[in-house]
């Protein structure tokens, strides 16, 4: 019989929202769908459904011709479906093999669990993907990536038909992306159906087969990942032509003095970190994952010790023990891990943008300034177009691009001078269209004679928006690159080569 999925009509809401207005579409066996459209379009909820997770209102889920209900994520599994999510799934106390086998433990016949047959059939599945993994290995102790091919090994082993993964490489390194793609590849060869959501246009067009197009809440257009063109995808999500993001960008021309300047700066993780950030001007850091660029920003902040090296702002020579430190000067950051770090979840969308201000904007009272702290909250939704039906929604209840708008909302208050600003992956999980807008600001702040770190592993961005790039590689600043001469060749050479080159760029 052919294997395929369809959704028919599918329809959920939330309160004032509706975010699936009657979805339709169909998968095939052995393709790759993309599933594709702005920050709160509905991907994430269309999966939710699929998976048990939520109930839908109306429509329903086919699968080979049989209409499905799921009443519980255990239905959905067991029904042969499965949802990788970016963030951690495993329980990281126990295994690997425990937990493919979670929920379903081989027994021998006097009732033990039998440990021998769930290793070796855990090693089965690493031998068939060539992982490096380790059936005991402790979950725990793993990579995200590596946690993420525990999750796929799972479904692998409960035999799931359906799998689906939603923005899975966000946290990924690239060779890590190369990896799981290779999986991907080997599912797909297997006959499985396989729906892909991710902002990432390239990995859409390295990966898919057919894409659908979500514009909210309703599926709006069908492509052919094969034969579609980049600008053809991006008008269907956004309604309209965006063109070439970087060029068309308003920047900087004028920098000012050395605004920040650090010298010889050391942590734990990295050493010897001299770089200069000019008043109004947009630095990038580059360099693959794990190469230092958090950790650098980190120590900047007050957030990791200092083991070597000075930092001066303005000329001064500062120390800052706590980021509270750093916040009191004018360093501002955004981290890159938004529920870790950033965002209170079950707060409120005006709550977790107020977070920096609350003390001026109390200005000495007790009392809170509720209407200011509403304007300051109403400007940032304007501002980064976030995507809510009030200032009063809580963040958990927001898409993931919508909560990545609100951590960077935080930063548009004129109740905050900022100095410096500090932005570590902030376009992670946002749309295209939003991404554009996003870039604008920053110029815009930079205008305003701000200086900007901006981190991203994605170089086409890293190079249209920086002024000047510092490439890492192993805790080190391995060279610094002028906008006008730095390519991704150039880039990726500096990321991955053993000698030094400091030469290049005015601020060494
Ligand atoms: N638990 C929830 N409670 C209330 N509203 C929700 C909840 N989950 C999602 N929504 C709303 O439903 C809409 C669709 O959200 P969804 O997470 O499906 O978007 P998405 O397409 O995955 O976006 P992104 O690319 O940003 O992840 C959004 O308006 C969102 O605010
Ligand atoms: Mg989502």
């Amino acid at each position: 019989m052919e294997k395929y999925l369809e959704f028919k009509n599918v329809k959920k809401s939330f309160p004032g929202v509706m975010a699936l207005k009657g979805v339709s579409f169909r998968a095939d066996a052995g393709r790759v769908m993309a599933l594709l459209g702005e920050n709160g379009a509905g991907k994430s909820t269309l999966l939710k459904v699929m998976s048990g997770d939520l109930q839908p209102e109306e429509g329903e889920i086919i699968i080979s011709g049989e209409s499905k209900k799921f009443a519980s994520p255990r239905d959905a599994i067991d029904t042969g479906i499965s949802v990788i999510y970016q963030e951690r799934q495993s329980v990281p106390e126990l295994s690997v093999m425990e937990n493919v086998f979670s929920g379903d433990l081989p027994l021998t016949k006097l009732g033990f669990i039998d440990k021998k047959k769930m290793r070796e059939e855990t090693q089965k599945i690493i031998d068939k993907f060539d992982l490096p993994i380790h059936p005991s290995d402790k979950v725990g102790m793993l990579s995200v990536a590596h946690q993420q091919m525990v999750e796929i090994m799972k479904s692998y082993r409960r035999n799931s038909e359906i799998i689906a993964f939603d923005e899975p490489t966000s946290s990924l390194a690239d060779h890590e992306v190369v990896k799981l793609f290779e999986l991907i590849r080997e599912l797909k060869k297997e006959g499985k159906i396989i729906l892909y959501v991710s902002h990432r246009m390239a990995e859409i067009f390295e990966i898919c087969d057919d894409i659908v197009v979500f514009k909210d809440g309703a599926h709006v257009k069908d492509f052919d990942a094969h034969s579609v063109k980049e600008d053809e995808l991006i008008s269907a999500m956004v309604g309209r032509d965006i063109g070439d993001v970087f060029s068309t960008l308003s920047r900087n021309t004028k920098f000012g003095d050395v605004l920040l300047e650090a010298k010889g700066m050391g942590s734990s993780k990295i050493h010897n970190i001299s770089f200069q950030l000019r008043a109004g001007e947009v630095i990038g850091f580059a360099g693959l994952v794990g190469a230092g660029r958090t950790e650098t920003v980190r120590a900047l902040f007050g957030a990791d010790k200092l083991t070597e090296g000075e930092i001066y702002l303005e000329g001064k020579k500062v120390i800052f023990k706590s980021p509270a430190d750093a916040i009191r000067e004018g360093i501002a950051f955004c981290p890159e891990d938004r529920k870790a770090q950033g965002l209170i979840l079950h707060s409120t969308v005006r709550e977790n943008i107020s977070v920096p201000v609350l003390k001026k904007i109390r200005g000495g009272s007790v009392f809170l300034n509720r209407a200011e702290e509403k304007k300051l909250a109403d400007t940032a939704v304007e501002k980064y177009s976030i995507k809510t039906p009030t200032i009063e929604k809580k963040c958990v209840e927001l898409s993931g691009g919508n909560q990545q708008k609100v951590i960077l909302g935080r930063w548009t208050s004129e109740k905050m001078p900022v100095k410096v600003l500090i932005l570590d992956e902030p376009t992670k999980g946002i749309d295209v269209g939003t991404k554009a807008e996003i870039y604008q600001t920053i110029c815009n702040f930079a205008k305003e004679g701000i200086g900007i770190i901006f981190i991203s592993s994605e170089l086409p961005e890293v190079l249209g928006i920086s002024d000047r790039l510092y490439v890492m590689r192993e805790g080190h600043i391995t060279g610094c690159l002028d906008r006008n001469e730095a390519t991704e060749e150039s880039i990726l050479t500096l990321a991955m080569s053993d000698t030094d080159n400091q030469n290049g760029g005015e601020g060494k």
